[in-house]
């Protein structure tokens, strides 16, 4: 946990501090966090802590269990502060409008959005098929200045991107299309040079349409949620996926992302497709 956070906790009279857990996640000026095994009291005690110490933060809400459903959603209730789900959380020189409870955004993939950027060249068509309100598509079209098409299931969610491209005045360059991603061959024309598969717990699904909207050795970020003890073993695991997937001839470095609980790691496949 944050010294911040615990000296908070600690001065706020919140015995053993420690047991609030340490993934405390801050969207906008909403801080979320998992409060387990203590009463409603402690918990408002945490919350209204947290306001005073981190100075950004006017709502606190708890996470209850993980992510889930098919919009990745977590399950929030109101703790402390103001009573409202909808903040503006900026990263990469951009600004995001996010519905925690709405729609999907972690801010711990800030780096690896940066980073999957800084690969994008200016003359390069992405297809994002799992986009979110948008921090992929928006960061990639502002700083690369490439043609990206985000495609999102989540009707609100795509509507928060659409607004959100606008703010950051890439709407020229990005378009969303609502819509499951399984059916974006039949609905887009393109083929892209990049296809970024960001949704880790299924993403495997969706490799037949990713395979058809690609160039012949274009490229594909695959994300897996990948189990094992370390990342030498969760890239085995995932190389063993990728043999069965993808077409004969194609190349791919694999990275860690991140911790996403006991044994489970969030992995990346960087896929060179063959000619
Ligand atoms: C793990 S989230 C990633 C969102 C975004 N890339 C980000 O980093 O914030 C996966 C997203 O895929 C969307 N999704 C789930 N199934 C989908 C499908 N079949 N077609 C398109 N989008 C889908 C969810 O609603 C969610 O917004």
């Amino acid at each position: 946990m944050p010294r911040l956070i615990r000296s908070a906790l600690a001065r706020a009279g919140v015995a053993d501090p420690e047991r609030v857990s340490s993934g405390v996640d801050v969207v906008g000026d909403i801080a979320i966090v998992r409060l387990d095994g203590f009463s409603q009291k402690e918990k408002r005690k945490i919350g209204e802590a947290l306001i005073a110490e981190m100075k950004t933060v006017k709502v606190v809400m708890e996470q209850e269990g993980g992510i889930g459903g098919e919009y990745r959603l977590r399950t929030l209730k109101h703790v402390a502060g103001e009573k409202r789900t909808l903040t503006t959380h900026r990263e990469n020189g951009c600004s995001f409008k996010v519905d925690v409870v709405k729609t999907y955004f972690s801010p711990r993939l800030s780096t690896e959005r940066l980073r999957v950027a800084g690969e994008v060249g200016s003359g390069e068509r992405v297809l994002n098929m799992f986009a979110g309100v948008g921090p992929f598509s928006i960061v990639i079209a502002k700083l690369a200045g490439a043609r990206v098409t985000s495609c999102e299931l989540n009707a609100y969610a795509a509507r928060l991107h659409e607004e959100n491209d606008r703010v950051n005045k890439v709407q020229g360059l990005v378009d969303v299309v609502n819509a499951d991603a399984a059916e974006l061959p039949s609905l887009v024309k393109a083929k892209f040079d990049r296809v970024l598969m960001p949704h880790p717990s299924e993403a495997d699904r969706f490799l037949p349409a990713a395979l058809e909207l690609a160039k012949k050795r274009g490229r594909l970020v695959y994300y897996r949620h990948v189990l094992g003890s370390d990342e030498g073993e969760a890239a085995e695991e995932l190389r063993k996926e990728l043999k069965r997937l993808l077409p004969t001839g194609s190349k791919a470095s694999l990275r860690r992302v991140r911790d996403v609980g006991p044994r489970w790691i969030e992995m990346a496949a960087e896929i060179r497709l063959p000619v």
